[in-house]
């Protein structure tokens, strides 16, 4: 079977957003106004304290939630009849894996997806491997994800997600609870992966590192929208959204720990 369904080169935007108001329930508006444009291949970190709205614009990027407002993947409207396509193009990782793993062993999360797009046996096990080996998981395929530390479910719902090789990944706290070693490797492949990518993250370092773009988001609203070179160092916009300099710009004056 396939994989994506529509060439990058034939859609202006990976994700266009126009709009986009959403609350749960009856409560507040956890999203305001959201008006993003994302062209296919940029590396965007959505940023943001507590409660800004980040995990909840994330989700609707393939569906699980539905504001008022406009959201297309890849020229496509995220709407009823399109979902299986805008799932297969876009690859959410939850905040939390639990929301992710599902399956009695790691093997068969990673598998499920592959194996419902009808991809062949073959197919599928070297998939699965491949991403195995890009979370660093190879030796615990046959382990319970319910077995593992915090940040081991984390990688294995990246694998969960990267082994479909989604145009669009969207990572929700990629780095959290994840060992420098392991923090690394995902920076390493990430920054190699030649397709549209959307991290909510508080690791501002992890942002600076892979994103050119930023998007601070703040009581549902966007508030600024820039180089990351320009938001990330902006130590007053910040510090005024509940945010700190990434650590490494963070040294004592004229120590010069600012990436170049
Ligand atoms: N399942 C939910 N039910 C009700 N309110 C929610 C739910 N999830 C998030 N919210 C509210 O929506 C707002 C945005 O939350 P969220 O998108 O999780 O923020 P972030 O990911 O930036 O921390 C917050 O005010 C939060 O309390
Ligand atoms: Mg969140």
């Amino acid at each position: 079977m396939s994989g994506p369904v529509q060439n990058p080169e034939k859609y202006e935007w990976a994700v266009d957003i126009e709009d986009l108001l959403f609350r749960y329930g009856h409560g507040p508006e956890a999203l305001r106004h959201i008006n993003l444009r994302i062209r296919p291949g940029e590396r965007v970190a959505l940023i943001g304290p507590n409660g800004a709205g980040k995990s909840t614009l994330l989700m609707h990027l393939n569906g699980v939630l539905r504001g008022t407002g406009r959201v297309r993947i890849c020229g496509m409207d995220v709407s009823n009849g399109f979902l299986p396509q805008i799932r297969s193009l876009v690859g959410l990782v939850f905040q939390d894996p639990d929301d992710q793993l599902f399956c009695p062993t790691v093997f068969e999360d990673i598998a499920f997806g592959p194996m419902n797009l009808g991809y062949s046996k073959e197919e599928v096990l070297e998939r699965v491997y491949r991403s195995l080996c890009q979370v660093g998981l190879e030796q615990h395929q046959d382990s319970s994800a319910y077995h593992l530390s915090g940040g081991e479910k984390k990688r294995v719902a990246l694998a969960t997600v990267l082994v479909l090789d989604p145009e669009i990944l969207a990572l929700d706290e990629p780095s959290a609870n994840i060992d420098p070693k392991h923090r690394r490797r995902l920076l390493n492949w990430l920054s190699a992966f030649p397709k549209t990518q959307i991290l909510a993250t508080h690791d501002l370092d992890f942002a600076l590192e892979i994103c050119e773009r930023c998007v601070l988001l703040n009581a549902g609203g966007i508030v600024a929208d820039g180089p990351s070179r320009e938001i990330l160092y902006d130590k007053d916009l910040l510090e005024a959204n509940d945010l700190e300099l990434p650590f490494c710009l963070q040294g004592a004056p004229g120590e010069g720990k600012a990436v170049s």
